[in-house]
């Protein structure tokens, strides 16, 4: 396991203790947005998101505005693209999380994520990305996005589906809590068990305790 999250945090350029293993992109997503909200928000604090993000975003935002919370949602252009003025627009001094995906899923264009972050950094607000159709295509680092937080969803880059991470920028602090998405796991729970073998495939490290032809003992 920790051959895996070394692999995974050397694909971003973070650091080994920075990356969440999840039960797929969907979960790294959750966990991102209530998990920075639980941890540094409260209700009437202000989420901005794009018109075009994934239905994990746009319902993990939805669940906060029933607790509260104000969200922003930024449109995109014809091409699919948010521009950083209108999300600069958007920032007040109650913004705690932006959260724009890397690449569209439907139309693939890339955002700005660079500008954007430097834009809410400046507002002291944080920068989550759901990176779930860039890695594995076109490089994606950390330094590159300046991202705080990374969602990445694993069978968009050859592991199985139910199996991701999230990564969060060192000194970040997030509410965890279970979910209950299924996951390669027992009991449709987020187990160690799945989360260990999910994450050992993310990392292309061969599962242990599995059986199969490559594991069987040599007679
Ligand atoms: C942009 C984006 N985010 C999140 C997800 C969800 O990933 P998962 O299926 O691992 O939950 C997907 C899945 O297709 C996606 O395209």
């Amino acid at each position: 396991m920790g051959l895996a999250r070394q692999r995974v945090a050397a694909l971003f350029g973070a650091a080994p203790h920075e990356v969440i293993f999840t039960g797929g992109g969907s979960e790294a997503n959750n966990l991102a947005i209530k998990g920075i909200a639980s941890k540094f928000g409260a209700p009437g604090d202000q989420l901005i998101c794009s018109a075009v993000e994934h239905p994990s975003v746009a319902e993990s935002h939805q669940f906060l505005v029933r607790q509260g919370y104000r969200l922003t949602i930024v449109p995109v252009d014809r091409d699919g693209r948010v521009d950083p003025a209108h999300v600069a627009a958007a920032l007040t001094g109650r913004t705690i999380l932006v959260s724009i995906m890397h690449a569209n899923n439907e139309v693939g264009t890339l955002q700005p994520i660079r500008a954007i972050a430097h834009l809410v950094h400046a507002r002291g607000g944080l920068l989550h990305t759901d990176a779930a159709q860039t890695v594995g295509k076109v490089p994606v680092t950390r330094d590159m996005l300046d991202a705080d937080l990374i969602s990445i969803a694993g069978h968009k880059f050859s592991a199985p589906m139910g199996v991701g991470a999230l990564i969060v920028r060192s000194g970040i602090q997030l509410e965890r809590g279970r979910t209950r998405r299924r996951t390669p796991g027992r009991h449709g729970k987020c187990p160690g068990t799945g989360r260990a073998r999910g994450g050992r495939c993310l990392g292309g490290v061969p599962p242990t305790g599995v059986s199969g032809p490559d594991r069987r003992p040599a007679r």
